[in-house]
Parts: C-alpha cells; structure tokens; sequence
C-alpha cells in the first residue's frame, strides 16, 4: 500500500492566511495540517508517500516533511505544474504509483481517527475503491453521496446546488489499480479541474466495488470553511496534554492542560487550558483562557485572550479582551496610547476585522 498526499492547490477560500503560507502548513494547535495526516500514514505502517506539490509552495512543504524520516516515510516528491484537479493529480503521479493500491489523503483534511482500520477492511474486501463520508450542515461545498436504502452508493455528485443528500465526501480516498482507467475516461467538469468524484462514478457504472462508510469520529476540511478556529477547538480539545518546558514564574498559574513549550516564558499570568503555547513565546501580565493556540515566538503582554489562534513572531499588547480570533504571523495588534476616537490600521488584503 502506497501514500499519495495531496499537498498543492492555492488555498484561495483561507485568504488572507494563505498568502504567505500553503494551505496544507497552516498550524492548527501549533503543528502544521500535514504533520497529523504523516502521523496517521505512519501508524498504518506505510512508507512510500507520494507528495503532489504545486510550483508556489512546493519550497516551504518539502523543507516542512524533508525526505519523511520522521515518520518513518520514504518521501517521493511530485510536482502538478497546474492545479486541474484531484484526478488530474493522480495521473501526474501515474509513475510513483504504477500499480500498487494507495491512499490518496487530501492535506489540508483534518480525521479524528487514523486510518488503518479501513486500511484493513479495503483489503479484506478486495475493493476497487473505498470512501468516507460524513454528515454536514452545508453538503454543497463538497463531493456528495446518495445512497440506497441498504446503505450502498448509487452516485456521487461534486459539489451539487440541490444536494441528493447531506453526506459530504471526506478528503481520503483507497483506491486499487482500477482507479486510473477511470480517471482516463473522465473530462474535466464546469470547474474545469479533472475530478476524482466522477471518476469513483465510473467505477460504480462499471459495476466495481465501492464500499463506502460513514464517518463516526470528526472531520475538518480546513482549507475550505472559516471554521478554522473550530479545527483548532476540536484538536485542542483531543490532543492536548499537560507538559511544561518553559519558564513559568512564582506569580503565574497554570490550570489545566496546557502545552508550553521550550524557551516559553510566562510572567505574571494566568493560563487556562486547553492551550498550547509555542517556543520562545512571551507572555507577560496576561490572561490566555481556553481553546487557544499561541505560535511561537509571539509576544503577549497586558492583555486578556481568550478562543484564539495566533500564529508566529506576533505580538498582542494592552488589549483588554480579544476574543474568536484568527491572527497571521507577524502581525502586531496594539492599543495606541494617541487613541481618541480613531482607529489606526494596517490591514492586508482579504481581512476581516470587528470593531
Ligand atoms: C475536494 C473534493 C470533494 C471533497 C473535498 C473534501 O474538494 O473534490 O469531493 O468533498 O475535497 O475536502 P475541493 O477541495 O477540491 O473543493
């Protein structure tokens, strides 16, 4: 069994975020997407992986995995000069997989569980293709499925204006061999991107096996919703342990599952988990309260946080209360001490501020 991950695309719908970052790296708890789905690769045991790059970001992703020896991965790179879609992807990395089964994982998709279970069960079948799917509020951003009254998948239809039903197809996909035939039979659709959901369709009118299975544990596309701060809730909440290898002074408290790495520093402050607090990372006469990720080398001073993510080398001083925010890296927000009625920003493109 091989890896492909997908790791390319332009990451437009996480604008202003993704300017300066691939969508796939964006920390969610201080850890970039991509270094959950190698921790789930490699607790299934899998070495060779795949990783599709596009030409912009392919830079920062290879200096992030290197060549996978930290998970015990045999990285192979794979560039898609142009972002035409999932299958399109596939059939550029046609070589790397020549006809070995895989799992193809989106790398901008968060799972709550791993993925050897169905590792096993996609053998145990002998099935052409496998597929996750989950229940959403909103399937139309997404691949949908409907299926029969036993439970069988009768079509799949990407991202449909009147959606058959609420089951959104999730970012990790096992396919045999077959998939590449399919995916020679497809034209690209009204996004103009060749799509792996039509593809899976022509297996099913082909009459292959495609088991399909619902998700019971939780799923975040992060590269799509701004519920980028509920990603970030939902793995703060799961993974988060106790353990403190910063500085932490006498007049400062500590309550609950908090993360506080090397060469942090708290003074005169409280904490309240869950949080985790990145390396080199000050804070100073703060409060930092639940479901909140600090990036490293960030400076919070005189100020009250709380539900927030905060990426690198930002600084937050004298804000009396900040709250559900998102914040990129080397941003500064700060009360002016000038400050009679106006406001002084400077704000990149694609923001979005509250006042
Ligand atoms: C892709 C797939 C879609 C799937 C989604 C999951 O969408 O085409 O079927 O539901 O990933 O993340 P895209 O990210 O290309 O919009």
């Amino acid at each position: 069994m091989k890896a492909l991950v997908l790791s390319g695309g332009k990451g437009t719908r996480l604008r202003p975020l993704t300017h300066t970052i691939a969508k796939q790296l964006v920390p969610v708890a201080n850890r970039p997407i991509l270094g959950y789905v190698m921790r789930h690769l490699s607790e299934a045991d899998i070495q060779d992986t795949g990783v599709v790059v596009a030409p912009e970001t392919q830079d920062e992703v290879k200096r992030y995995l290197g060549n996978g020896n930290r998970w015990g991965l045999n990285i192979t790179y794979i560039t898609q000069e142009r972002p035409l879609g999932l299958a399109h992807a596939v059939k550029t990395a046609r070589e790397f997989l020549q006809d070995s089964p895989f799992i193809m994982y989106l790398g901008d998709n968060l799972l709550g569980t791993g993925i050897s279970k169905a590792i096993k069960e996609f053998q145990e079948h002998r099935a052409d293709c496998m597929i996750f799917l989950k229940r959403v509020a909103d399937p139309r951003a997404f691949g949908v499925a409907e299926l029969d009254a036993q439970g069988n998948i009768i079509s799949l239809v990407e991202k449909p204006k009147d959606p058959p039903s609420d089951l959104a197809l999730v970012g990790v996909y096992l396919f045999s061999r077959a998939i590449h035939h399919a995916i020679d039979c497809i034209k690209p659709s009204w996004r103009g991107e060749l799509e792996i959901t039509d593809a899976i369709q022509i297996l099913i009118d082909q009459g292959k096996k495609v088991r399909g299975e619902i998700l019971e544990t939780w799923w975040l596309d992060t590269g799509k919703k701004d519920d980028f701060l509920a990603a970030n809730t939902t793995v703060l909440d799961q993974y988060t342990i106790r353990s403190i290898r910063g500085k932490v002074d006498s007049r400062s408290t500590i309550e609950g599952r908090v993360e506080i790495e090397k060469g942090a520093r708290i003074i005169n402050s409280t904490i309240r988990g869950p949080v985790v607090i990145g390396k080199d990372t000050l804070i100073d006469n703060s409060f930092i309260g639940p479901y909140s990720s600090i990036g490293h080398g960030t400076v919070i001073k005189d100020s009250v946080v709380e539900h927030v993510v905060i990426l690198e080398n930002s600084v937050v001083r004298g804000i009396v209360r900040l709250e559900d925010s998102l914040i990129g890296r080397n941003a500064r927000v700060s009360k002016s001490r000038r400050l009679r009625g106006a406001l002084r920003l400077m704000i990149g493109d694609h923001s979005h501020v509250e006042i």
